[in-house]
């Protein structure tokens, strides 16, 4: 079915991710039904609860899963998925590391894929859509076709690695930002602000490949991979301590006397402030 304003959408789990889902699919005028079975769940306006997994997805034209990212959790779910949707609806999983391939042994996947989005996902457009082995093209179509009708950014990536894309190019910097405040180099704020300062602002308009070609100036790429990238290739990057307890405190300290829906507020205001700026320019 091709997405529009009759289709009906599933979200089933709704915690951080599913409940953003929700928001976002009703505010494009979707039948947006949810089940989790959390008892304190309360849903954005427009969407409906539903009873259970079964009751939920039972005239869905699309699923989106957002339970535990627990392997044995997936597998389960996504064999009753695929026996209680019906025969058209799109099974996709937000996921963040773990391939649509490792839950689909033993079961139909050609209608099973990731649709990975970035927290929130009412407010960030990228969805990484990774096909598992059994994926049908058709399934890909319309995964893109449904995250584009809802203003988000697609992109397919063709071959499955634990983390996807994103994930890997945040856990690298990740990494390195814990070696930096355990080592004492920097604050957890301070570490904030020089990427907020910096490379944040960089990479809202500039991937890191278009941004080394236009810092190496009118010699691009090559000019600054033989300038300042031999400098670079020396640094001896950093792994963090295996326990992170010092670390967490440091966070906690930093961040934890404000609530966790003012800061979630005040991220949502100033992305959207910056995404309205890039698409002004
Ligand atoms: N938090 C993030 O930044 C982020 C970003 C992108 C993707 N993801 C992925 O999204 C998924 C959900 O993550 P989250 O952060 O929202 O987790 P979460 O813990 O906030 O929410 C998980 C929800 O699943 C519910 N649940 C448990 N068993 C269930 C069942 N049988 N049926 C229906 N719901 C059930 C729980 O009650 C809970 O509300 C994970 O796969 C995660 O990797 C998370």
């Amino acid at each position: 079915m091709t997405p529009g304003k009759n289709a009906t959408v599933a979200v089933v789990g709704a915690g951080v991710i599913g409940l953003s889902w929700a928001r976002l699919f009703a505010e494009h005028g979707l039948t947006v039904r949810v089940a989790d079975p959390r008892a304190d769940l309360v849903v954005p306006d427009g969407v409906e609860v539903a009873p259970s997994v079964a009751e939920a997805v039972r005239d869905a034209d699309f699923v989106q899963e957002n339970g535990p990212e627990d392997l044995e959790f997936k597998k389960t779910l996504f064999a009753e998925l695929v026996r209680e949707a019906p025969a058209h609806a799109l099974l996709l999983s937000s996921s963040s590391a773990i391939p649509s391939t490792a839950f689909t042994r033993g079961i139909d996947g050609s209608r099973v894929l990731i649709g990975h989005p970035f927290n929130p996902p009412h407010v960030i457009p990228l969805v990484e859509v990774v096909p598992g082995e059994q994926t049908s093209e058709e399934s890909v179509d319309r995964a893109v076709a449904f995250y584009r009708s809802l203003g988000r950014t697609p992109v397919v990536e063709r071959k499955e690695i634990p983390g996807f894309v994103g994930n890997r190019l945040q856990a690298a910097l990740s990494r390195e930002a814990a070696y930096l405040v355990e080592q004492g180099v920097v604050t957890p704020q301070d570490l904030d602000t020089v990427v907020t300062s910096s490379l944040g602002i960089r990479w809202a308009t500039v991937g890191p490949f278009l941004g080394a070609h236009l810092g190496g100036g009118p010699g691009g790429y090559r000019h600054l991979a033989e300038h300042i990238g031999k400098s670079m290739q020396g640094l001896r990057l950093g792994t963090p301590s295996p326990d992170p307890e010092r670390l967490i405190r440091a966070v906690e300290d930093a961040y934890g006397s404000s609530t966790y829906s003012a800061l979630a507020e005040a991220r949502d205001r100033k992305q959207l402030a910056v995404l309205t700026a890039v698409e002004e320019n």
